[in-house]
């Protein structure tokens, strides 16, 4: 099998929407009727500033896909993650706890995670091609040189091959069974400083 990868810049990026989120549907088998409203989210996320992706393909053919942004205030997940972060920063505070997130968070403000940060949006493998390490390299070749301090990301709180490959890149959960609407399965939010545990080894 030999795997290339190709950056994708916004203009790109839009092209290939429609393929990007067939890869989704296979990787992640969502309800149809979402796949519509999943275009449009992307369609927004490449106009975010610092915007970055990447795709894999195996011997040809498209495998995988990858992108991020920049984060800011006004963006969706990142003032939902924000308010979240600084509820439990006070809750913890309060109540004397030190997780890895509250550290984190005392050494400098609420949202030292999120004051610059990589916002890791999207990352899937097909079905055919999962566990020969292309999930892990589009990972790594999307957060290589990025300038930011922290990488986050959200993926399901439960113990999936996404939360082991974040938890062996030196991602450490700051939310757990975090609800990013009433409807959804509980979320975690994960956070690692950049570059990632692993840049010195990739590729
Ligand atoms: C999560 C996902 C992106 C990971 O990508 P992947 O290419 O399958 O993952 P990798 O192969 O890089 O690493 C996963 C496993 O393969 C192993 N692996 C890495 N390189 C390997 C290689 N060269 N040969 C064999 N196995 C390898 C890793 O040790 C890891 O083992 P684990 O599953 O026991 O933890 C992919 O599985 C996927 O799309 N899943 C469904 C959608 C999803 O969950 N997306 C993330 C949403 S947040």
């Amino acid at each position: 099998m030999r795997v290339t990868y190709r950056e994708l810049g916004p203009r790109e990026f839009r092209a290939a929407i429609r393929t990007l989120v067939g890869v989704y549907a296979a990787a992640m088998n969502p309800p149809d009727r979402t796949l519509s409203g999943r275009e449009a989210i992307m369609d927004r996320h490449a106009a975010s500033p610092g915007f970055r992706g990447l795709t894999a393909h195996a011997d040809g053919q498209l495998a995988g896909f990858t992108y991020g942004f920049h984060g800011e205030n006004g963006q969706w997940w990142h003032d939902m993650v924000a308010a979240a972060l600084a509820t439990r920063s006070r809750a913890a505070s309060t109540a004397g706890e030190y997780g890895a997130a509250a550290e984190y968070a005392a050494r400098d403000t609420p949202g030292a995670w999120l004051d610059d940060s990589f916002e890791i949006a999207e990352l899937h493998v097909l079905p055919l091609w999962q566990g020969k390490g292309i999930g892990r390299s589009l990972l790594l070749s999307l957060a290589a040189g990025r300038p930011e301090r922290t990488a986050v990301l959200s993926t399901a709180d439960a113990q999936t091959r996404a939360r082991r490959l974040y938890r062996g890149l030196g991602f450490t959960d700051l939310l757990t069974d975090f609800r990013f609407s009433g409807s959804e399965p509980p979320y975690a939010v994960m956070g690692a400083p950049l570059p990632l545990a692993a840049a010195a080894t990739f590729p």
